[in-house]
Order: C-alpha cells, then structure tokens, then sequence
C-alpha cells in the first residue's frame, strides 16, 4: 500500500471521463489498496481514482463514524439505475477541493449497481448520506464535481481562488 498524492482544482484531470474497469486483477487490487490509505490519511468518506490521477471506473468509501466500526466498501464501474423525484439538501465538501463546503441538493434515493472487488454484481438501494455520496463519486467518474450543481457565482468565486492558489504556488516553487 502506498499514500498517494490527492489532485486539486484545477487540475484538469478531475474533468476527465473515467474508463471502465475491464478486468479485477492485482493492479486493481493495489490500486484500491492504495485509495482506502489515501482517503483515510485525508480524512475522507469518499475517494474517486481519478482524484489520486488514475483515469479508472473505481470509488471507495468508508460513512462509519469510528475507527473500530470502519466499513470499507467499494465500487467498481457503478451505476446509478434509478433516481428519486424527492431530493435532499446535504453540506458537500470534496478532498480534491478542500476547506469549501456547499449545501448541494441530489435526489434523495438512487438505486446502484456495480461490481465488488470479487468481481461480483451488486444492486443496492441507497439512501440519507450514503445516496449523497455515491452520486458524488460517479460524478467524479464523468469529470463532475459537487461545485457544479451550486451557483454560477459561487462556482466562479471558488475556480478563481483555487487558480490563484495554484499560480502561487508555482510562483515559489
Ligand atoms: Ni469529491
């Protein structure tokens, strides 16, 4: 396992569509390895590959509140199969844009339907904190961030301060 460098707004390759997984192997294996230690070093809930730069169709998450009740799941080439009308308000925040938080509003049930590390299909109906989340993460899988779904304005405000931070930062290197 290895901690991997997370990418930042503005890097582009948040914006890239992320390819399907063809086939569960080592690589894979290692690559979700290297995820779960990387979100939990952030800390994180949710981590999408392409936010450590690998352009794969892969999240992992962990929603348990304690350390000792830690529940990693993961989902490779998931998809949201259905959404409901109702939807839900949750504060977002996102590792590959820290320190915002933004209320976002999301349909308040999807039901999913992925592969687990096995190999094996899985359906499930999700719901509260967990619907919000995976919606997130497939978001990440098509280049979408949770600052897309807010206002233009605030959208802008927050692009313009994470290029400023990024020309600093290039500046002093
Ligand atoms: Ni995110």
């Amino acid at each position: 396992m290895a901690l991997r460098e997370i990418i930042i707004l503005p890097d582009k390759r948040l914006r890239s569509v992320c390819k399907p997984v063809a086939e569960i192997n080592d690589e894979t294996r290692a690559l979700v390895a290297d995820m779960f230690e990387t979100m939990y070093e952030a800390p994180g809930i949710g981590l999408a590959a392409i936010q450590i730069g690998v352009p794969s169709r892969v999240i992992v998450m962990d929603l348990s509140k304690r350390e000792a009740e830690a529940e990693p799941r993961v989902f490779i080439n998931p998809e949201i199969t259905w959404s409901s009308e109702e939807t839900s308000l949750y504060e977002e925040g996102c590792l590959s844009i820290p320190d915002i938080h933004e209320d976002v509003e999301r349909p308040s049930r999807v039901k999913i339907r992925y592969l687990d590390l096995d190999g094996n299909r899985q359906e499930e109906d999700a719901e509260g904190l967990f619907a919000t989340c995976i919606q997130h993460e497939v978001d990440h899988l098509n280049g979408i961030l949770f600052i897309d779904h807010i206002s233009k304005l605030k959208r802008e405000r927050i692009i313009k301060k994470f290029a400023k931070a990024a020309k600093r930062a290039k500046q002093e290197a």
